[in-house]
C-alpha cells in the first residue's frame, strides 16, 4: 500500500511532467513560428545581401534588422543555411572585419621597396580600429557601406553613384531578369552561367572597373548560393560545373523576395574547402568566357544580355 506522501510525490512529478511536455511544445511551435517568411516592414533595417536579409524575412537573426551581434549572425549562419562552423565564423568575422577596417587597398606602393613596403604596411597598421571596434554590433544597412564588402557590379543591385558612401539595398527586377536570362536550360542556372552573368555585369561596370578583391569577393557570394541551392553533381559533390546548378524558380524568390525557396532545405553541410573550390571553377568559368572574347579575331565577340555574341565586323 503507497504511503500519502509518495502518492503526493507521484502526482506532483506528473504535474511537472505535464507541465514540462506543454513547456517544451510551445516553445517547438514558437520556434516554427518564428522561422515563418515575413517580408521587411517600413523601418527595418536590410543589406545588400540577399542570404541575410532572407535570415531576417525568417526570424533567424531579428526581424528589424538590427543590433546583430557576430555570434547572432554566425549561428544564424549555420541553423538555416548549414555552413559549417569554419565557414560560417571567417564569412562572420571577415565581414565584421572588411566593414570596420578602412576598404582594402586597391594598390601598392610604386616603385615597391623593401622601405616603401614597410612603411606602407605600418601606415595600414596604425589605420586598423580596436577589436572592440570591429565586433560592435551591426544593423543590417551598415553593410552597404560602398567599397567595403558591397561593390559595383553585383546582379541584382544598381552600382553606386561616385561619390555616395552607401548602396542602393533595393533589388533591381531588371537586373534580376537579366541575370534569370544567363539559364542555358530555362530551369537551372549552372556554374557556367553564373560566369557568364558575372562577365556580363563586370563588362558594364567600367568607371572604375571592379577591383581584383571585390572580383573575388563577388565569386565568393555566388559559389555560396551554387553549393547551398545547387543540385549535388553525379559524383555527389556541391557546387560543381559538371552539376545542372540551382533551380531558376529559387534563384528568383532567394534573390527576389528574400525568402527561403518553398521546397528548399539544406540536404548537406556547406564547407569553406567546397565554397573556395567553386569560387575556383567560377573564375576558370569566367577566364574561359574572356578568351574566348580574345580568340575571335577579327569577329567582334561580347557577352550581351548576358550571352556570348560573335558576330563577323
Ligand atoms: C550563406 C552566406 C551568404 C551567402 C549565400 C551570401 C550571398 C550573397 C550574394 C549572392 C550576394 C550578391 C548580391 C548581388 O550580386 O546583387 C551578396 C552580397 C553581399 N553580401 Fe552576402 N552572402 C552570405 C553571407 C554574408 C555575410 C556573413 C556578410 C557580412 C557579414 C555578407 C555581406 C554581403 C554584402 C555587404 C553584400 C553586397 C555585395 C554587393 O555589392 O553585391 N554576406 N551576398
Amino acid at each position: 500500500m503507497l504511503s500519502r506522501s509518495t502518492t503526493l510525490k507521484s502526482l506532483l512529478v506528473l504535474v511537472f511532467s505535464g507541465f514540462l511536455v506543454t513547456l517544451l511544445a510551445r516553445a517547438h511551435e514558437m520556434n516554427h513560428e518564428t522561422h515563418e517568411y515575413i517580408p521587411a516592414q517600413p523601418g527595418d533595417s536590410r543589406s545588400p545581401c540577399p542570404a541575410l536579409n532572407t535570415l531576417a524575412n525568417h526570424g533567424y537573426l531579428p526581424r528589424d534588422g538590427r543590433s546583430i551581434s557576430p555570434s547572432q549572425m554566425s549561428k544564424a549562419l549555420k541553423e538555416a543555411y548549414h555552413l559549417s562552423s569554419p565557414l560560417s565564423t571567417l564569412l562572420t568575422y571577415g565581414g565584421f572585419f572588411l566593414l570596420r577596417a578602412p576598404p582594402p587597398p586597391t594598390s601598392v606602393p610604386t616603385p615597391l621597396t623593401l622601405t616603401s613596403a614597410l612603411s606602407f604596411s605600418t601606415h595600414l597598421l596604425k589605420t586598423l580600429p580596436s577589436m572592440g571596434a570591429v565586433l560592435r554590433d551591426l544593423d543590417l544597412s551598415d553593410l552597404a557601406l560602398h567599397n567595403h564588402i558591397e561593390h559595383d557590379a553585383s546582379l541584382v543591385h544598381d552600382n553606386t553613384p561616385l561619390g555616395k558612401k552607401f548602396a542602393s539595398t533595393h533589388i533591381n527586377s531588371t537586373l534580376l531578369e537579366t541575370f534569370l536570362g544567363a539559364s542555358a536550360t530555362g530551369t537551372h542556372i549552372s556554374l557556367n552561367d553564373i560566369a557568364l552573368a558575372r562577365v556580363y555585369r563586370e563588362s558594364q561596370t567600367t568607371t572604375p572597373p571592379i577591383d581584383a578583391f571585390h572580383a573575388e569577393v563577388a565569386r565568393g557570394e555566388v559559389a555560396l548560393v551554387l553549393g547551398i541551392f545547387g543540385a549535388p553533381s553525379s559524383d555527389g559533390a556541391f557546387g560543381t560545373a559538371s552539376s545542372e546548378g540551382v533551380k531558376i524558380d529559387w534563384i528568383k524568390e532567394w534573390f527576389g523576395s528574400e525568402r527561403l525557396p518553398i521546397g528548399w532545405a539544406p540536404t548537406h553541410l556547406q564547407t569553406l574547402r567546397q565554397t573556395v573550390a567553386s569560387s575556383s571553377g567560377l573564375r576558370a568559368a569566367m577566364g574561359d568566357i574572356a578568351q574566348a572574347i580574345a580568340g575571335a579575331g577579327s569577329k567582334e565577340a561580347k557577352v550581351e544580355k548576358p550571352v556570348l555574341v560573335v558576330q563577323d565586323n
